[in-house]
């Protein structure tokens, strides 16, 4: 499936990989260039992001069920089901976390289907595989996880059927290229479903957005020791790109349609691409 140089992906608990296991991941590089921005106060290198995120891993799944309510399972299932993933195909979940696109795909696409899910961090891929382990859902051994970086994807040109980005888009650093990419290894036709918070043209949404994210998020992260990472977010939004903004970036890759749905009250988005 994947191109030439075989990559390593895990099943289970375990890394399957053609190379030395920790070679690959060490080597596996995560931008062509360090990138560093700083932005009220919060640092945000591709070497400081992905660190971010393995720092989080442990306490990811607890946080997002209680800082939406619950709700982010329901988004979720909206992204999958716009990417229009049925059963047999073969999708790729892109950031994938710990895996909760990919556990959808996966029910989506069946025991024919395959689901690869990537990531940068080896820690969220960790976690992934071992919710993967405790599951009694058979249909989860279509999943392999791939650690690797969403602007050098390592699959061959149109392989993919549909694929979902969680959260994910918003934290790449070269929009344009992750979109390129995703462009390059979807079917002609087929459709990249991209969640993620919606960076509002409406002064009230945006207000009630850094309310939230100031009285609600920052505090509840703190009580898990993770607040200075849960104060990326706000300036992540800020940097974000606007659903039409969005959808312009789509067609100027070369996406032939694009979509930008507000759900959530407008606190969250989702975009539809058509390859
Ligand atoms: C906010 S989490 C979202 C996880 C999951 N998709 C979800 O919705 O729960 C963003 C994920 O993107 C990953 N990520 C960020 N930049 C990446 C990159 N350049 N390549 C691959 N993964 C990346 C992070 O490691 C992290 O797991």
């Amino acid at each position: 499936m994947a191109s030439s140089s075989s990559p390593a992906y895990y099943q289970g608990s375990f890394l399957i990989s053609s190379t030395p296991t920790r070679c690959y991941l060490i080597c596996q590089p995560c931008s062509p260039r360090p990138h560093r921005r700083k932005q009220n106060g919060v640092r945000c290198s591709v070497a400081e992001r992905r660190l971010l995120f393995s720092r989080i891993a442990p306490v990811y799944d607890n946080l997002n069920d209680l800082l939406s309510l619950g709700k982010h399972r329901v988004w979720k299932k909206m992204c999958v089901s716009w990417s229009g993933a049925k059963k047999g195909d073969a999708v790729l979940d892109l950031c994938c976390g710990s895996g909760d696109l990919a556990f959808l795909l996966s029910q989506k696409v069946g025991p024919n289907g395959e689901v690869s899910a990537l990531d940068f961090s080896w820690k969220q891929l960790l976690v992934a595989s071992a919710r993967q382990d405790q599951s009694w859902k058979s249909c989860y051994n279509n999943i392999k996880w791939f650690e690797g970086d969403a602007l050098n994807l390592l699959f061959d040109d149109t392989y993919f059927d549909a694929i979902t980005v969680g959260y994910g888009l918003r934290n790449l650093i070269d929009k344009p290229k992750a979109m390129k990419e995703i462009l390059r290894v979807l079917k002609p036709g087929s459709k990249v479903s991209i969640l993620d918070f919606n960076k509002s043209t409406s002064s009230f949404i945006t207000q009630f957005q850094d309310w939230t994210l100031e009285n609600v998020v920052v505090p509840v992260a703190y009580t898990h020791g993770f607040s200075e990472e849960y104060k990326y977010l706000k300036s992540s939004i800020a940097d974000f790109l606007t659903g039409k903004e969005l959808e312009e970036l789509a067609k100027a890759v070369g996406f032939s349609d694009a979509r930008h749905y507000q759900i959530a009250g407008g606190l969250m988005g989702n975009l539809v691409a058509t390859a």
